[in-house]
């Protein structure tokens, strides 16, 4: 694991941003895994930016999506297909037709779970796997006690994630109850995780995704098992890591960051 504290919550956003550029040139096909959530949305911004000002080509590319509510259509502004159109997919020149999201609204919700593995599978895998982190440590909505190999499936949202998600629903009874998540070993999988989180709220949960001991409750200290995972933090959410010295000076010293420790 690599942990990259920036100055504030922009330049953390900004960096992300970075890396997924520089790995979508060196792979037009690139297969992106994507999450959502209040701290993706500036770097979907900046990857709009990109795309307008530096012609950043997302055409050859495919996505697949952490997470949907169950029971939300796609027209519905708060499932998340509507907010990857609205954030990124509409403002770019990617094919929605390679943009994947598990169908919340399907029949049979297992089938569909097992097909959305399939495609993953059938698309040779998933090359860069964005991360947001739940207040209680989720990564998609893998809550406490997700199985550190679980896969693709229907979970039911804790009273905690519903709270966290109630803004956007008109309060925490109006949350769907339950979401179709990409699975901890289903991520695990990708071939490279970026994890961003930001602000003091996190602050506690990153020191104990990163520093902590591995344990099912937090569904983001798995990502302590991934051989290529990379957490950009801004100062407030690093607050309570314990090793920062150490971060900062592999930040600095190690070649592979040189290009990205310039402003
Ligand atoms: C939801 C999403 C997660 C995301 C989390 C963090 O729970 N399912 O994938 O990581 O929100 O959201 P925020 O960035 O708003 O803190």
């Amino acid at each position: 694991m690599e942990i990259i504290i920036r100055p504030n919550a922009a330049a953390a956003a900004e960096l992300a941003a970075r890396i997924i550029a520089k790995e979508l040139q060196a792979n037009p096909h690139l297969v992106l895994g994507l999450a959502t959530g209040r701290t993706m949305e500036s770097v979907y911004r900046l990857l709009v930016e990109q795309h307008r000002r530096e012609h950043r080509d997302f055409s050859l590319c495919r996505t697949f999506n952490l997470d949907e509510y169950v029971g939300l259509s796609g027209d519905d502004p708060r499932s998340y297909r509507h907010y990857m159109n609205r954030h990124l997919f509409d403002q770019v020149n990617i094919d929605l037709r390679n943009t994947h999201l598990p169908d919340g609204r399907a029949a049979d919700l297992d089938a569909e779970c097992a097909r959305y593995e399939q495609l993953i599978a059938k698309t040779g895998g998933i090359d860069l796997q964005l991360l947001g982190l739940g207040q209680a440590g989720h990564i998609g909505f893998n809550e406490p006690l997700s199985a550190l190999k679980s896969r693709t499936r229907v979970k039911a949202l804790t009273p905690a994630t519903l709270a966290q998600n109630a803004a956007f629903f008109g309060g925490a009874d109006q949350v769907p109850r339950r979401a179709i998540t990409m699975g901890v070993g289903t991520i695990l999988e990708g071939r490279r995780c970026l994890l961003l989180a930001t602000g003091e709220a996190k602050a506690d949960i990153v020191a104990r995704a990163v520093e902590g001991p591995i344990t099912s409750m937090i569904s983001a200290t798995a990502l302590q098992l991934h051989s290529r995972c990379t957490v950009v933090v801004d100062e407030a959410a690093a607050s309570r890591l314990q090793g920062t010295e150490y971060y900062r000076w592999i930040f600095a010293h190690e070649p592979e960051w040189a290009e990205f420790a310039q402003p």
